[in-house]
C-alpha cells in the first residue's frame, strides 16, 4: 500500500485490518483518510489473489466507486491495464501490485533427461529451460515422448538419468528430492481429464478449492471460480450457464458440456489453485482450430499477467498460435531433440539445415514433415547432436547454484 508501507513486506498469505485504531496492520490516521473508522476494512491475501471487506464503516469502502455491501468479501481485480482503485471512503487508496504477489515466481530448468521402459529410451537427452512469464511449447510426432517428458517434470516419474530443477530466485530446489517443497506450485492438466461427469462444473471447482484451501470462506471460493472463468472467456450470462452446467461425459451417458468448454473447465480446475508452473498436455486437441486459438492466447495473456511458467505439449498449432510462444522444444522420433530454441527461429534453423524453405507454409506442419522425411531426419540428428553439445554449456543458469 502507498499509504502504509506494513502490508508489502509480508509474503504468503494474510489477512489484516484496516483503519485508525492501534491493532490495525494498516494504521491510517483522520489526517491521511478523514472518515477512517476504527476498524474499517478488512484485507486478505489467497496466493496472489487480494479480497476486501468493509466491516460495517459509517463511510464505506468502494472499488472503482461501487460501494460494497458490509462484511461481504469482493476480489480486487487485477488486470493488464491495473487494479480496481479502492476507496476508504472518498479517498482513494493505492496498492502496490507487489501486493498481490504472494510468492516469488518460479522457472522451470532441467539438465539432459533420460528415461526408459524395459529397454527402450523413451526420454533420451531432452531438457527444458523455461522462465516466469513465458510460454513454451513441446511438439513432436506421436509416441515421440512429449507426455513422457511433462510427467518428468511434474514429478510423476524419476528419471533414469538427470535432474529437475524450480529456479527460486537464486536457488535451484530439485524437483524429486524436495518435491513437498515444490507442489504447491506446479499445476499439470493431463492429456485425458479426469472430472466427475454428475457435478456441475461450479460444484467440482468447489470441491477442488475446499480440498486445497482449507477453511477459506464460501465467498471468496465463489469470488476465485467466478474471476478464473471470467478470465477464460465466460462473461456475465454465459457464465452463469457455464458454472451451472453439469460436466457429463460419453462414457456416462451424461450430456454436458461441449468439448471447448470441457476444455476450460479442465484449465480452471488448474487455475483456481494459482500455480506458477503450469504444465498442460495438449489442452487444444480436439477443438476446432478457432477454439484451439482461443485457448492459446488466454494461456499467453495469462501466462504474461500472473508471470506463470507455462509448457504444453501441442499438436499442430495454427500459424497465430505458433507465435505466440516464446520458445520451441520440438522432440524427434526416439525421444531425442530435433530442436530447442526461440520458436520464431525454428524454421529459418530448419531451412538451414535441410535447405527446404518453409516460406508460406504453417511452420508447425513445416517443422513435423521435416522429421517425418527419413533423408531430413538423419541430417537433423547429426545437426542437433553438435547444437546439443553447445547447449551443455548454458544448461544452468547463471545465478543458480545446483545441488
Ligand atoms: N509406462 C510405459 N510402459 C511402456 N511404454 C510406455 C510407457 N509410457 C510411455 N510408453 C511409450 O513411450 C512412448 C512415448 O509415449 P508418450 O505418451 O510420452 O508419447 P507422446 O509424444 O505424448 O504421444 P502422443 O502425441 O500420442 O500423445 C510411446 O511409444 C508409449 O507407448
Ligand atoms: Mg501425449
Amino acid at each position: 500500500m502507498k499509504k502504509s508501507d506494513k502490508s508489502v513486506g509480508l509474503s504468503g498469505d494474510f489477512e489484516i485490518l484496516i483503519g485508525s485504531h492501534k491493532s490495525c496492520g494498516i494504521r491510517l490516521t483522520a489526517v491521511e483518510i478523514p472518515e477512517i473508522a476504527k476498524k474499517h476494512a478488512i484485507l486478505k491475501r489467497v496466493r496472489d489473489r487480494l479480497f476486501i471487506q468493509d466491516l460495517g464503516s459509517k463511510a464505506g469502502t468502494s472499488l472503482d466507486d461501487f460501494r460494497l455491501p458490509k462484511k461481504t468479501w469482493e476480489e480486487i481485480v487485477q488486470n493488464a491495464n491495473g487494479y480496481n482503485q479502492i476507496k476508504l471512503g472518498k479517498t482513494p487508496i493505492g496498492i502496490d501490485p507487489q501486493v498481490f504477489r504472494g510468492r516469488p515466481r518460479v522457472g522451470l530448468e532441467t539438465t539432459a533427461l533420460y528415461y526408459q521402459v524395459s529397454e527402450r529410451m523413451i526420454c533420451n537427452g531432452a531438457y527444458l529451460r523455461a522462465k516466469p512469464g513465458t510460454m513454451t511449447a513441446i511438439m513432436g510426432p506421436a509416441g515421440c515422448g512429449k507426455s513422457t517428458l511433462l510427467d518428468l517434470v511434474n514429478g510423476y516419474r524419476k528419471p533414469k538419468r538427470g535432474q529437475v530443477f524450480v529456479i527460486r530466485n537464486k536457488e535451484a530446489i530439485n524437483l524429486h528430492r524436495d518435491y513437498n517443497q515444490v507442489r504447491e506450485w506446479l499445476g499439470y492438466l493431463p492429456q485425458d481429464d479426469v472430472m466427475i461427469p454428475e457435478l456441475t462444473v461450479y460444484q467440482s471447482l468447489n470441491y477442488r478449492l475446499k480440498l486445497q484451501f482449507l477453511g477459506l470462506p464460501a465467498e471468496i471460493r465463489r469470488l476465485i471460480i467466478c474471476q478464473t472463468c471470467q478470465h477464460l472467456g465466460f462473461e456475465a450470462r454465459r457464465l452463469k450457464k457455464f458454472l451451472n452446467t453439469v460436466i457429463g461425459s460419453s462414457e456416462s451417458g451424461i450430456r454436458g458440456l461441449s468439448g471447448g468448454e470441457r476444455k476450460r473447465a479442465n484449465l480452471a480446475h488448474e487455475l483456481i489453485a494459482m500455480p506458477l508452473i503450469l504444465l498442460l498436455d495438449e489442452p487444444t486437441s480436439g477443438l476446432s482450430s478457432v477454439d484451439a486459438d482461443k485457448i492459446v492466447r488466454l494461456l499467453k495473456k495469462l501466462t504474461q499477467l500472473y508471470e506463470i511458467t507455462t509448457i504444453m505439449t501441442i499438436h499442430q498449432p495454427s500459424s497465430d498460435s505458433f507465435e505466440r510462444f516464446d520458445n520451441l522444444l520440438l522432440m524427434n522420433y526416439d525421444g531425442t531433440v530435433a530442436y530447442y530454441g526461440a520458436s520464431a527461429q525454428a524454421t529459418s534453423y530448419f531451412e538451414r539445415v535441410t535447405g527446404t524453405s518453409s516460406s508460406g507454409r504453417n511452420p508447425a506442419e513445416y517443422l513435423l514433415e521435416i522429421l517425418d522425411n527419413p533423408y531430413y531426419n538423419k541430417q537433423i540428428l547429426e545437426s542437433f547432436e553438435q547444437e546439443q553439445f553447445n547447449h551443455q554449456f548454458h544448461l544452468i543458469m547463471p545465478h543458480a547454484s545446483f545441488s
